[in-house]
């Protein structure tokens, strides 16, 4: 198989570490770009001096530019400033919203065929403004969020059970925020609903931790947010797409009518393989699920109203 070419925007601790994992697992040549001069070139020097280690023949390279980025098979852009502890994640929206538009202008110069997969926050509305500026076809702008909400939502139920995380599948719909949506009904374990297993007061609670999960840990840190799981959740849709292995995993993706979204990225199921998105799933909800999704899009659409009349 042709080697593949991933670039990473933004070397900070969520870039710099979906760098490793990727060059770890073999998975592609990397490059990972950040303004902050001589700053990625040390930390791949770092990883290709892990190489000879963990027995990886990627190609690393760390640069300032866009140059090396050219003819990227996926650009994941995790550039932009984190949140303190008691920030929202849409409290970056402005600032970051410049960062991410001026990051995929030059993605696309270079990179014109790539599938671009969005961290930076807050999500949706990233997502979204890296969709209108490179005119990709929906199939290949994504937003990884959902996967790290599923992967919350299955470590604390793999804890509460004292199962294994290998039995848990979680299932999360809607915006990475406040009011990112959890199913009970199509959270399983070893196939089981959860709700047979975890009484609801109690489910109730991790699922509010899950909406949390991502303050629980800046509160932690105080100085930046988690990177260990944010890049996990990315490295595995990347690999489903530059393997096609097709999984399906909740993302943000561009909805047009499904689940009575219209013109909005939320957290969905999608199948992901060589060419993106290929196919967003549309399961049944119950009312309280269908309603808890259209206020999660109401406040996406929120923070897409205000980046329409900002840049567009
Ligand atoms: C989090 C940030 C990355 O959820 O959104 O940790």
């Amino acid at each position: 198989m042709l080697k593949r070419k991933v670039t990473v925007i933004g070397a900070g601790n969520v870039g710099a570490t979906t760098a490793q994992r990727l060059a770890e697992k073999e998975m592609c040549d990397v490059v990972l770009v950040d303004i902050v001069e001589d700053m990625p070139q040390g930390k791949c020097l770092d990883l290709v001096e892990a190489g000879p280690v963990y027995g990886y023949d990627s190609i690393i390279t760390g640069t300032n530019g866009y140059e090396e980025t050219a003819n990227s098979d996926v650009v994941v852009i995790t550039s932009g400033i984190p949140r303190k502890p008691g920030m929202s994640r849409d409290d970056l929206l402005k600032t970051n919203a410049g960062i991410v538009k001026s990051v995929t202008e030059n993605v696309v110069a270079k990179s014109p065929e790539a599938i671009i997969v969005i961290v930076s926050n807050p999500l949706d509305a990233m997502t979204y403004i890296s969709y209108k500026v490179s005119k990709f076809p929906k199939q290949r702008v994504v937003g990884m969020a959902g996967t790290l909400d599923a992967a919350r939502l299955a470590a604390f139920i793999s804890m509460e059970l004292n199962v294994s995380v290998e039995n848990v599948h979680a299932f999360v719909l809607g915006g990475h925020g406040d009011s990112m949506v959890p199913s009970r009904r199509y959270t399983t374990v070893a196939g089981i609903p959860v709700k047979d297993l975890i009484k609801k007061e109690r489910l109730d609670e991790i699922i509010q931790r899950t909406r949390d999960g991502g303050a629980e840990i800046v509160k932690l840190l105080k100085t930046g947010s988690a990177f260990y799981a944010p890049s996990a959740s990315v490295v595995d849709m990347v690999e489903s797409m530059i393997k096609d292995k097709k999984k399906i995993l909740p993302c943000a993706a561009l909805c047009q009518g499904e689940y009575g979204v219209d013109g909005l990225f939320v957290g969905v199921p999608v199948k992901l393989g060589l060419g993106g998105v290929e196919e967003i799933i549309e399961i049944k909800l119950d009312d309280e699920e269908a309603d808890a999704l259209k206020s999660s899009a109401a406040a996406v659409k929120e923070l897409c109203d205000k980046i329409d009349n900002e840049f567009f």
